[in-house]
């Protein structure tokens, strides 16, 4: 970790891109008038484009210019390549979406957001655990947007009923449901064959099969040994079960391919977060009447959450920094996280909000966050960059990739899990 700390650092300044010892100052010159600012992020599908107009919109209603980067590719892993390479240009977009640990990597070369968080009173708007991860060395560097959940299952019902089968709650469950809907000529699961998107539901089995103690061990603490244990074993062989129910257009496919899959009612159902929400309801589609949307199996409890932010860096021009600051700002008020959150599929991060305007399952969410975060059952993304450093999640991923497009042994797999993370620990 601390390699890659020290890596993307010393790039960056010999990138000639300035940098203290701490956070920079915040520009205190930063005037009212208008600026711009260019501002990379991944939300290029139907519910995501939907809900970055509305950021978009009130920042050009107080005068600023949005300077549109968005580079497709779902998860971001496409987007934080561009990032790194803007960056050692010594040319960063003045706003970009980068998340958790991840954030820590950049701290050292960003502006310091302390003047906006302490005038809309962010300590006391957040709760503490999100403004952690948003601060470096104690000073704000980052606005978080939203709050997504990832272990949710995407239901169509009339895939079921055509097919005879029960939506399953369990893994065993899922597996007779399956095999039902393929038997009736029909695709079980809609799969994206694109490794973060098999991280996600690999995360998803980790949770299921193993519980929340486990995941903690595998997922954020990266536990050699757990991550070779029998219990990992058994997530291998419940992927390997999944993937004997998805279809050959699977390798490669878009996220939201996929959801529209389930949406035209082409396969039953697909693992993903809840930015899957964001299509169904971008596609007019009814909670509980068109689809249904389901904790996925084992995981009623546990809420594995993916928080958006973003990372601004130092601009020279005042109005520019005006721009920004407006930016960070609007992020947080009410206005903002309603109408972002509903579209988005996630829920506001900013705490004490009415859950009125959201759809079913966003208030399921809402009121599931609460609850897991009592009962130790509220975890952070490996998939999603939230729970470990970008280079132990790499290593997670290459495997997990691996054995899903080979033939791997689930046994072979978890012991190269093993030793792929203990290399980069
Ligand atoms: C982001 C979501 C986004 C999804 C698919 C996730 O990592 O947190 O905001 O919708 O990727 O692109």
């Amino acid at each position: 970790m601390k390699k890659l700390t020290t890596l993307v650092l010393s790039l960056l300044l010999i990138a000639g891109i300035a940098f203290g010892g701490g956070t920079k100052e915040a520009p205190t010159t930063a005037t009212g008038g208008p600026g711009e600012v260019e501002v990379l992020h991944w939300w290029t599908s139907g519910g995501e484009a939907a809900a970055v107009a509305v950021l978009k919109q009130l920042l050009e209603d107080e005068g600023h210019t949005w300077i549109d980067f968005a580079v497709a590719g779902g998860g971001g892993d496409a987007a934080m390549t561009v990032l790194k390479s803007r960056a050692l240009a010594g040319n960063p977009p003045a706003a970009a979406q980068v998340k958790g640990p991840e954030i820590q990597l950049w701290g050292g070369v960003l502006a310091n957001l302390n003047d906006v968080a302490k005038a809309n009173d962010w300590d006391n708007i957040l709760p503490k655990v999100v403004a952690d991860i948003m601060k470096f060395e104690g000073n704000y560097v980052a606005v978080p947007v939203n709050v997504h959940r990832i272990n949710w299952m995407w239901v169509n019902p009339d895939v079921f009923k055509q097919a005879g089968a029960t939506i399953p709650t369990t893994w065993d469950e899922l597996d007779a449901a399956a095999k039902k809907i393929q038997a009736a000529g029909l695709i079980p699961i809609a799969w994206g064959g694109q490794p973060w998107q098999e991280a996600t539901v690999f995360e998803i089995i980790v949770a299921g099969v193993g519980g929340t103690d486990f995941y903690t061990q595998t997922m954020i603490d990266a536990d050699v040994s757990a991550l070779k244990s029998p219990t990992m074993v058994k997530v291998f062989e419940t992927l390997r079960m999944l993937l004997s129910y998805t279809d050959p257009g699977a390798p490669n496919r878009d996220w939201n391919l996929a959801t529209s899959m389930v949406i035209k009612g082409e396969a039953a159902m697909q693992f993903m977060g809840d930015w899957a929400l964001g299509e169904f309801v971008a596609a007019g589609k009814v909670p509980d009447q068109d689809f249904i949307a389901m904790t996925a199996p084992q995981t009623e409890d546990q809420f594995i959450f993916n928080i958006d932010s973003f990372i601004m860096f130092d601009v020279e021009d005042p109005a520019n920094a005006g721009a920004q600051q407006a930016m960070a700002r609007l992020i947080l008020e009410p206005e903002f996280q309603e109408a972002f959150n509903v579209p988005k599929g996630s829920i506001p991060v900013r705490l004490g909000m009415s859950n009125e305007p959201y759809a079913a399952p966003q208030r399921l969410a809402m009121k599931n966050f609460v609850t897991s975060a009592k009962t130790g059952d509220l975890v952070p993304s490996m998939a999603h960059g939230m729970a470990v450093m970008p280079d132990i999640r790499g290593a997670i991923l290459d495997v997990v990739t691996n054995f899903c497009n080979s033939n791997l042994s689930a046994e072979d797999a978890a012991s190269q899990l093993a030793s792929a993370v203990d290399v980069v620990k």
